[in-house]
């Protein structure tokens, strides 16, 4: 096999720590951000479906909050597949190569990646305002973390391919309306997630022809702990037709369609940017 590349670090996949094994159990999904949230949702939802689940997250047992990746051991296992807890910042790009041999070592192979951990700046401030260490801290998480992690991973999808025909792989990122919506109080938030579906594409592009389906999911207004601050104003702007399905949107809706491309209803596909926003996209006037 070849030699995976990670900015300046070889990942040699040739290492007996990182081979994939030749005897596949199950489908495995890595969820960045499993904890809480989308990707809590969409972690159990692809534990539903049969998916052995390497769950990152920043806290391996949680705060009494019952938002650690432990507290989720119970619930995806009771689906009856594994779960591997993963504690990893996704900014500290240096420990993504590690953490990916961890999930080769435990499922032997990678069937989806969906990167959907993601942060909002601390403090809304203008774009006339924006801090140098508030947009580095969201950059580094949102894109630059997903995409290098997307970068390991896609290497190891594309040799694991060379050697298993029965292999249908997939990335999904979630990135956000606020990719194409400005917000001017949180301009960090949204070039980054503009820049994340940019990265959707150019890994939807290069990696459709090595039969691995990159897709781009945009979230509008999901009732998470990240939208809890906003929550009064949010039901204000619902109540006077911000969102024409009139309602907000929750962690499961963005999972049942994660579920959809897993199912391969989505095979033909590539490079596709489903919005799942009540119809936030439409762009009214
Ligand atoms: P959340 O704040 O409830 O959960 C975020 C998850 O990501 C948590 O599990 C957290 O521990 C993890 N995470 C954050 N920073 C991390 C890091 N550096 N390393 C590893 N894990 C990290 O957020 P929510 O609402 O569930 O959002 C999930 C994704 O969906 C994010 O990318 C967000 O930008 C996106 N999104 C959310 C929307 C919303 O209205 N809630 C709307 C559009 C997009």
């Amino acid at each position: 096999m070849g030699t995976i590349m990670h900015g300046d670090n070889n990942l040699d996949s040739n290492n007996s720590s990182t081979n994939i094994k030749e005897t596949y159990s199950g489908k495995a999904a890595i969820v960045t951000g499993a904890s809480r949230g989308i990707g809590r949702a969409i972690a159990i939802g692809l534990a539903k479906a049969g998916y052995n689940i390497a769950g990152v997250g920043r806290k391996v047992k949680s705060d009494n909050s019952g938002q650690g990746l432990i507290e989720m051991q119970c619930e995806i296992e009771s689906q009856g597949v594994d779960f591997l807890p993963l504690q990893m910042d996704i900014a500290d790009i240096c420990r993504h190569k590690s953490v990916v041999a961890d999930v080769i070592n435990k499922f032997g192979r990678i069937d989806i990646l969906v990167n959907n951990a993601g942060i909002a700046p601390a403090e809304r401030k203008d774009v006339l305002e924006t801090t140098v260490e508030s947009y580095n801290t969201v950059m580094n998480v949102n894109l630059r973390g997903a995409f290098f992690l997307t970068q390991i991973v896609s290497n190891i999808m594309i040799n694991h391919k060379e050697k298993c025909n029965d292999y249908c792989p997939k990335i999904i990122f979630i990135t956000s309306i606020s990719a194409k919506i400005p917000s001017t109080n949180r301009a960090e938030y949204c070039m980054s997630k503009a820049g994340l579906s940019m990265a959707a594409k150019l890994f939807a592009d290069r990696l459709a022809g090595e039969g691995i389906n990159v897709y781009e999911i945009r979230p509008g207004i999901i009732e998470t702990d990240m939208t809890a601050g906003v929550k009064d104003k949010y039901d204000k702007m619902i109540a006077a037709g911000l969102i024409p399905q009139g309602r907000w949107g929750l962690p499961q809706d963005v999972a049942k369609v994660v579920n959809a491309i897993a199912s391969g209803s989505l095979d033909y596909s590539a490079g596709g940017i489903i919005d799942v926003s009540g119809g936030m996209n439409i762009g009214r006037l």
